[in-house]
C-alpha cells in the first residue's frame, strides 16, 4: 500500500535515524550492555517459562538477546534499522554458534523486512517508545499479522516524562488503544530513574468481521 507522508513525518523518522545511526556509529551505544535482562530470562527460564517456539525481536541492536533466545531453543528473527547493528548482530551470532536471522529493516515496515512468521513471543526492548507516533500503528498492525494464537509480546519502554522531546515515550493507555486484539496482562515498572514498564500483552482471539466465512464456520 502507498503511504502518503508530511514534511514533518519524514522529518521525524529521519532525525531518529540519524540519531540511532550516530549512536552505533559512535561506539558502544549506552543500552548495549551485553546482558539480558532478567525480565526475559523469567520468561524464558523461570518458574512457568514458555515452551520454546519462534520469536521475533523488533529492533535487536547488537543481538545480544536474539542470540539468548536461540540458544534456549527459540527459532528467532531479529530486525533492526541501523545496518551497523545488524553487522554486529550478525556477527555476535555466528561467533556464539546462534542461528538467528537477522534482517536489517523498519519495525513499522514488516512486510518489506521478509518476516512472514508466525511467532509465539516478540520481544522489544525500548525500539517501540521510539518510533515516531504516525508509524505506530504500522507497527502494531505487523504485529498482529504474525502473531500466533496466543502470542505474547514483552516491551520494555521509557515513559514520555523520560523525554525532552514530545513524540517519544510509550504508556500502558498508549498500547491498550494501538493493540486492538491484545490484552495488556501485566505492567511492571522498571528499575530505572526515569519511568520505564515492562509491558506483557497477549494475543486474544481474532476480531471477527460481521458476515465473515470465519465467522460461518
Ligand atoms: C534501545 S536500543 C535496544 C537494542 C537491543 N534490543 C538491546 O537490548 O541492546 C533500540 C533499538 O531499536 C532500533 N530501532 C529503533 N527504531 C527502529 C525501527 N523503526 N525499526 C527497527 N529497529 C529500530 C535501534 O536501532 C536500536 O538498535
Amino acid at each position: 500500500m502507498s503511504e502518503t507522508r508530511t514534511a514533518v513525518e519524514l522529518d521525524q523518522e529521519a532525525a531518529v535515524r540519524r540519531e540511532l545511526e550516530d549512536y552505533y556509529r559512535d561506539g558502544e551505544p549506552p543500552w548495549d550492555t551485553g546482558v539480558t535482562p532478567p525480565e526475559l530470562v523469567a520468561l524464558v527460564e523461570g518458574p512457568g517459562a514458555l515452551v520454546p517456539g519462534r520469536a521475533l525481536e523488533l529492533g535487536c541492536g547488537t543481538g545480544t538477546n536474539a542470540v539468548y533466545l536461540a540458544r534456549h531453543g527459540w527459532r528467532v528473527s531479529a530486525v533492526d534499522l541501523v545496518d551497523r547493528a545488524v553487522r554486529q548482530a550478525r556477527e555476535k551470532a555466528e561467533a556464539a554458534g546462534a542461528d538467528v536471522t537477522v534482517l536489517c529493516g523498519d519495525a513499522t515496515r514488516l512486510d518489506e523486512v521478509g518476516v512472514p512468521g508466525p511467532y509465539d513471543l516478540f520481544f522489544d526492548l525500548s525500539c517501540f517508545c521510539g518510533i515516531p507516533p504516525h508509524r505506530r500503528d504500522a507497527y502494531a498492525a505487523g504485529l498482529t499479522e504474525r502473531a500466533a494464537p496466543g502470542a505474547r509480546l514483552l516491551m520494555f519502554g521509557y515513559g514520555p516524562e523520560a523525554f525532552p522531546d514530545p513524540i517519544s515515550g510509550v504508556t500502558a493507555d498508549e498500547l491498550g488503544a494501538r493493540f486492538p486484539g491484545w490484552r495488556l496482562v501485566d505492567v511492571t515498572p522498571g528499575t530505572n530513574p526515569v519511568p520505564t514498564y515492562w509491558f506483557t500483552l497477549r494475543r486474544t482471539t481474532a476480531a471477527v468481521r460481521p458476515g465473515s466465512r470465519q465467522q460461518a464456520e
